[in-house]
């Protein structure tokens, strides 16, 4: 397969169409962590939009403290600034919905420029197939003059050789390269997934949820199966998962049901590890 050209700036700059993210944009060959690199200019007080991206990261983050693999100029790593200013009255659903819409503007990006669908397992990595193809990392801060801001840091495995992904991820995880045969252009993928998710933002920002959680239910595969989910607690619980709340909980009701008649257990997550049972794990 042809190697992946290297991203720079000018090229970014010149595919670029959004408003907003982007206005901005700091290119790293190599850092710890966008996420991290974002972080301290935010403190900084950078503006809305600002948008870090990485050709390597040498300390990855990925959820539930993992690491997030991430070689040298293959693959997407990048974090975008937020500054929004919510009313109060809707800033925790605004806050739960931002990782979910992320996790549908990443899919609807690599779906156009692709050409391959994406499906979204709760909360919001990305799977190709049951293979898991990116994922979202959303943080939180104060800088001193702006105020509070949220970090959305997204890494798609791009044209990666899937054989040389570390064994413990090998057989779950896959690339966009790898599924439809060909290089990808990295630019073109950045500039659709800033594109879309700046308009995603901008639906958030001044919507009710609706629309978001009407398209997200329809792309999450993870309705419908069997899920085994491990809490932040330590214990783990097996059930059906049955919907998405207005909130962007995952609802899942008990599984195997209860025999006796008692109804089944029913838990509202708001934070999981979930693993999508196969029908023989289930008994289903
Ligand atoms: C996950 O565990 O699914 C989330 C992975 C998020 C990885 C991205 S890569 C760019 C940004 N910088 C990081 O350190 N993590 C996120």
């Amino acid at each position: 397969m042809p190697v992946s050209p290297p991203l720079t700036l000018d090229a970014i700059r010149s595919t670029l169409a959004t408003q907003a993210l982007g206005r901005r944009i700091e290119l790293f060959q190599r850092t710890a962590s966008t996420n991290r690199e974002t972080f301290s200019l935010a403190q900084s007080d950078a503006e809305h939009g600002t948008v870090v991206v990485a050709e390597e990261q040498t300390e990855g983050r990925g959820r539930l403290a993992r690491t997030w693999f991430s070689p040298p100029a293959v693959n997407l790593y990048c974090s975008i600034l937020v500054r929004r200013s919510i009313p109060s009255d809707r800033l925790t659903s605004w806050l739960s919905w931002l990782p979910l819409m992320t996790a549908l503007a990443a899919a609807k990006a690599v779906e156009t420029i692709a050409g391959i669908m994406v499906a979204v397992k709760w909360p919001n990595d990305l799977l190709i197939g049951e293979r898991k193809v990116g994922g979202i990392l959303c943080q939180s801060g104060t800088s001193p003059q702006l105020g509070s801001f949220q970090i959305i840091g997204i890494g798609i495995n791009v044209n990666a050789d899937r054989s040389k992904f570390p064994p413990d991820i090998r057989d779950s995880a896959t690339t966009i390269a790898h599924e439809t045969g060909h290089t990808i252009d990295r630019t073109q993928l950045l500039s659709r997934l800033l594109l879309e998710l700046e308009q995603c933002l901008d639906e958030l920002a001044l919507t009710n949820y609706d629309r978001i959680a009407l398209a997200y239910r329809a792309k999450c595969v993870t309705l419908g199966k069997i899920v085994r989910a491990s809490l932040a607690d330590g214990t783990e619980f097996t059930g059906l998962a049955q919907t998405i709340g207005s909130d962007g909980s995952l609802h899942i009701a008990q599984w195997p049901i209860p025999s006796g008649g008692s109804p089944p257990q029913t838990r509202q997550l708001y934070a999981a590890d979930i693993v999508h049972l196969r029908p023989s794990q289930t008994g289903r």
